[in-house]
């Protein structure tokens, strides 16, 4: 276990973890670790013959390695014979049947594929009346008990530390129990339930004790929104307002993490705060400006002492004095600033982001969503347009499922209506509209739409995304929705990336030949749309990159609505006015299904407009602490190279 004993000359927070991790590439090879060792264990068990006794849990964490799990039975003929599981949790009231019950996703992910003997899985049971909880509980711990405890607990983490649905302010001792869920919780979940309102508020779960009791436990975490709960679980101090944290007094607990999830832990986040580091032109700049935002002082005012009492005095030795180093990166930051993100022509680029010729450049914008072009760089979308580039924009899905049903209803009676006023004879128009009323009017809580209502809902995002377009000055020929097929399969869960997505892409690429290409470099959620949208532009690259028109494109990665790059990420910052700011809201609102309450809000409460000027303005403040130009907002870009 590791300590800093320098923590209270710097004032930083603690800088290590009281808890292994491991840190993985990616979630895929970090499963196939974790599923190895697994097999390893139930292996162990059966040449002891013994039963393996797992705790399990649910969610978007465990998928990867119960697949995983799920191949070793298949192809390397893992035996689940010998196993016997215990689910950490399931919602309070859930029949075992519903789309989202804990027992349904344990069939789906596992329990159906591999050869598990039915009494021998163990999820709780929801369907209890309440007065049978307390005594189901105990019965489902002393099971546990008589097979002499839990020998591996998987583990997810919530966003505000829970573990099982232990949330916050559960004790270490807690037992197995019936738990009301936080708000946090239930927004999270609120995608799967079709809205808050029909989430459930209650949940029966595994209760502290018997995960700290658990032989060994092993922690899974993936995507950047995950990491400041990592870093609080395992750098602060034990505490049930995180019950996470309890791991840190398990002795064999490991936290096994991607890159993303690690991402804000202090030995990969601020290393030279750890350990004596070679100090890379990335890490310097990283160190510099962290430690100007620290001290809220302008770079050019930072000090030798600052550098010395901040654990940096290595580099201050190595290329100090203090002035140097401040005034390099300053320029270096500078220099990201521009008001031509397409080049300047017949100006001097060798310290600009981009090229200045060629002077008219074409430009392709990636757009997960109907609507990310524009909330996410809508300003610089706009001045690429009046610099007069070519620009292009790929709608890569059709956004459908985040429309509400009674605007499809709306639209679908308003071609009605339209029909019946300019005398169009239509039977089919009439037919869909009827048959969209009725299934929308008995449509369950989660139920899959029916085609038509889903293609009505797809066109709706496209009259709003063209909308956009034209607003900025874009031409019908240059937009195309290119529907990636991943993404229609009507629910939340969407198909991994397929051969059909990437020929998509790639064809789109070619008949464009970009000398710029933007995509959303969006990690936050490696599960999510935006990741799988932005791999399959990666894949089309790859493939495209033996083409001679590809020496010629440069990407630039710009960040989805919920986050920004770091500053000392930044490589290219553009920057906007009051009245451009004011311009890209009006962008944003011709998504008009997409405001004033949306169906999928998340734990964010604000509107999408809010998000992007928050954020834009966020990014323009960093720059003004830093002692650079004042504007009013800024969008941000990192460019790619393949
Ligand atoms: C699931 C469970 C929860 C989840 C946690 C993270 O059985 O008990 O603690 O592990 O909410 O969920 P995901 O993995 O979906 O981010």
């Amino acid at each position: 276990m590791l300590k800093s004993s320098i923590d209270k000359a710097t004032g930083f927070e603690k800088r290590f973890e009281n808890i292994g991790t491991v840190v993985y590439e990616n979630s895929t090879t970090a499963s196939k670790a974790v599923a190895q060792e697994i097999a390893d264990l139930i292996r162990v068990k059966q040449a002891q013959k013994q039963p393996c006794i797992l705790g399990l849990a649910t969610g978007s964490s465990p998928k990867s390695l119960y697949a995983e799990l799920v191949r070793l039975h298949k192809e390397e003929g893992l035996s689940f014979k010998n196993v016997v599981s215990f689910n950490l949790d399931e919602y309070y009231p859930m029949e075992p049947d519903a789309v989202n019950s804990y027992v349904r996703f344990m069939k789906e992910q596992l329990f159906n594929h591999v050869d598990i003997l039915p009494e021998n899985h163990h999820v709780p049971d929801g369907t209890l009346s309440k007065a049978e909880i307390a005594n189901y509980c105990d019965q489902y711990e002393n099971k546990i008990e008589a097979l002499g405890g839990l020998d591996l607990q998987i583990l997810g983490i919530g966003g505000n530390g829970h573990i099982g649905f232990n949330e916050s302010g559960s004790l270490q001792n807690s037992k197995t129990r019936l738990v009301a869920l936080d708000h946090i919780t239930r927004v999270a979940a609120s995608g799967d339930f079709s809205g808050l309102e029909n989430t459930p508020r209650t949940a029966i779960t595994l209760g502290v004790k018997k995960i700290m009791e658990a032989k060994r436990v092993i922690l899974l975490a993936w995507g950047e929104r995950k990491s400041n709960i990592i870093k609080a679980s395992t750098e602060s101090e034990v505490t049930s307002s995180v019950p996470a944290s309890f791991l840190q007094e398990h002795d064999n607990a490991t936290f096994v993490l991607d890159k993303e999830a690690a991402s804000k832990l202090t030995r990969i986040n601020t290393p030279w705060l750890v350990e004596k580091i070679v100090w890379t032109d990335r890490l310097i700049r990283k160190a510099v400006l962290s430690l100007a935002l620290y001290l809220k002082k302008p770079i050019l005012m930072l000090t030798d002492a600052d550098y010395i009492e901040n654990g940096m005095s290595d580099l201050l030795a190595d290329s100090g004095p203090a002035y140097d180093i401040n005034i390099k990166i300053f320029n270096k930051l500078q220099n990201t600033i521009t008001g031509w993100p397409g080049g300047k022509p017949n100006a001097d680029d060798s310290k600009r982001p981009e090229r200045a010729e060629p002077a008219k450049k074409r430009v392709l914008i990636f757009s997960p969503h109907p609507d990310d072009d524009i909330i996410s760089m809508g300003g610089t979308f706009k001045r690429l347009h009046e610099q007069g580039h070519e620009v292009h924009v790929g709608y890569q899905t059709s956004g459908n499922i985040a429309v509400a049903d009674d605007e499809a209803l709306r639209f679908a009676r308003f071609v009605c209506d339209y029909n019946d006023k300019f005398k169009i004879e239509n039977k089919e128009a009439e037919n869909i509209y009827k048959k969209a009323a009725e299934f929308l009017k008995n449509k369950k809580s989660s139920e899959i739409d029916t085609p038509e209502v889903r293609y009505i809902k797809g066109i709706i995002r496209k009259g709003e995304a063209r909308a956009t377009c034209h607003f900025i000055g874009i031409p019908d020929e240059q937009i195309h929705f290119m529907e990636l097929p991943f993404y229609e399969t009507g629910t939340i869960e969407k198909n991994p990336l397929g051969k059909a997505d990437i020929k998509i892409t790639h064809d789109l690429i070619e008949k464009i030949k970009p000398h710029q290409i933007y995509a959303a470099g969006d990690l936050a959620d490696p599960h999510g749309t935006h990741k799988v949208c932005l791999d399959s532009v990666f894949a089309a690259l790859k493939e495209l990159k033996p083409k001679k028109f590809m020496e010629d494109c440069w990407v630039w990665l710009y960040r989805g609505a919920w986050q920004e790059w770091g500053i000392d990420e930044i490589e290219m910052a553009v920057p906007m006015g009051p009245d451009q700011v004011l311009e890209k809201r009006k962008g944003i609102f011709k998504h008009q299904s997409q405001k004033d309450g949306v169906v999928f809000q998340g734990a964010d409460s604000r509107e999408f407009w809010q998000r992007a000027e928050d954020r834009n303005k966020e990014t323009a403040s960093l720059y003004d602490v830093l002692g650079l130009s004042h504007y009013a907002a800024m969008e941000a870009f990192v460019r790619y190279h393949f």
